[in-house]
């Protein structure tokens, strides 16, 4: 990439307006990705504000309930705030103050972007406006309120399906308005260049420290590296890191919905068609005339129809694979893993743990199987408990209680 483009993908369709921020923007980050000072002042945060390095953890009776492979986790619902979220809002907003920016905007679905925006804004002193989906507002009621604890402006947006592709219209037309004084903090892989490549940049951190931290542990890399995939930025940030290893097979892991069949899914790589959303060429959801399509997904972070554009890529060169995984199956997986791992993974991050289950069943004994645990669960409480509750697979793990 050295052109804003991943192969044929990526690039920049915006108006004319935003072309001067956008190579603003591409010349601050490609000179402050180097720089010492920049990223000392980024790495001393990620230590004490974020909570970095995240463990690396093995999934012990997960592990043992699938009877195959042995699976680790890559902690990032330890980061501060929950999620890897945090990883990207930090590092763009650093970047901001030394832009000059003073007034920040962000999109978000899940509200794990936004509470990530709100809270280094909170911690910079600096105005914060977050565009979130009303249908969205309503399944993560408890990151609003966060949001809004924390100083930012949610902003409800009503168009379209109210949710995270309409979000991010919203706050394209506001940069469009306010872009002499305000960043844009995209809260993906997505977007018109650079943000897909300055998003991947500082999610790379999650990757290397997986890397080395496998590789200190047990001498050798995993078999399989797996993430989730909304826009893609948790899954980026792993598979940059084991893109250069050909042993190392990258799966990423998108929302199924109601099944492929159904039309009702968010699965922008394996189910979309290439064309143009959000400033970047990529593959999206969309009908014969380019009109995006209605997406559904119980996890509202993975409710987007489409993927970044370095995905696309990765997808065309066949590098990484991408598979749909339905909400019944993610619904299951959440309490399987909170039952008998003690942990209460996002609904996102459970998508990702279904398929970590299956292919750990495949490998079978001696493999191993990384996953990225992008976040924590306790914002989707209210949405689990409204979905009926499938035969308690407590009782079939191993010592269950
Ligand atoms: C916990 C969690 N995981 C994954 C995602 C999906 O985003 P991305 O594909 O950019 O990692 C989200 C989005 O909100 C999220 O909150």
């Amino acid at each position: 990439m050295n052109d804003g483009r991943f192969g044929r993908f990526g690039g920049r369709y915006v108006p004319e307006t935003l072309m001067v921020a956008l190579d603003e923007l591409a010349t601050a980050w490609r000179t402050l990705r180097h720089d010492p000072e920049f990223l000392a002042e980024l790495r001393d945060h990620q230590r004490k504000f974020v909570g970095r390095p995240t463990p690396l953890y093995e999934a012990q009776r997960l592990s043992e309930y699938h009877g195959g492979a042995t699976i680790h986790f890559k902690r990032e619902d330890l980061c501060h705030t929950g999620a890897h979220k945090l990883n990207n809002a930090l590092g763009q907003v650093i970047l901001a103050v030394r832009m000059g920016k003073r007034r920040i905007i962000a999109e978000t679905g899940a509200g794990q972007h936004g509470v990530a925006t709100a809270t280094v804004c909170a911690r910079f002193g600096l105005a914060c406006v977050v565009y979130m989906g009303v249908e969205d507002m309503r399944r993560q009621e408890v990151n609003v309120r966060r949001m809004r604890m924390l100083g930012a402006e949610v902003r409800a947006v009503e168009s379209g399906t109210a949710t995270l592709k309409d979000a991010t219209s919203e706050a394209i037309r506001d940069w469009v308005t306010h872009v002499r004084d305000t960043h844009y903090v995209i809260g993906s892989a997505v977007g018109p260049a650079p943000y897909p490549e300055m998003v991947r940049d500082l999610q790379r951190v999650i990757g290397d420290e997986a890397r080395e931290q496998y590789l200190s542990e047990f001498g050798t890399l995993p078999d399989v590296v797996m993430a989730c995939v909304g826009g893609g930025s948790n899954s980026i940030g792993m598979f940059t890191a084991f893109r250069d290893d050909p042993g190392v097979e990258l799966v990423g892991v998108e929302a199924g919905g109601r099944g492929l069949v159904s039309g009702e899914h968010a699965a922008g790589a394996a189910g979309g068609t290439p064309g143009v959303l959000h400033g970047s060429y990529s593959l999206l959801l969309q009908d014969a005339a380019g009109q995006i399509r209605r997406t559904h997904s119980v996890a509202a972070g993975l409710d987007y129809p489409g993927v970044g554009p370095e995905h696309a890529m990765l997808s065309d060169t066949g590098r990484a694979s991408y598979l749909p995984v339905e909400d019944t199956d993610a619904l299951a997986a959440f309490r399987l893993c909170t039952s008998s791992e003690g942990i209460i993974p996002a609904l996102e991050t459970s998508h990702v743990l279904h398929h970590a289950g299956v292919r750990a069943r495949a490998l079978g004994r001696g493999g191993r199987v990384l996953v990225c645990l992008s976040g924590r669960g306790d914002k989707d409480l209210h949405t689990v408990a409204e979905t009926e509750v499938p035969a308690d697979e407590s009782a079939a793990v191993p010592g269950g209680a």
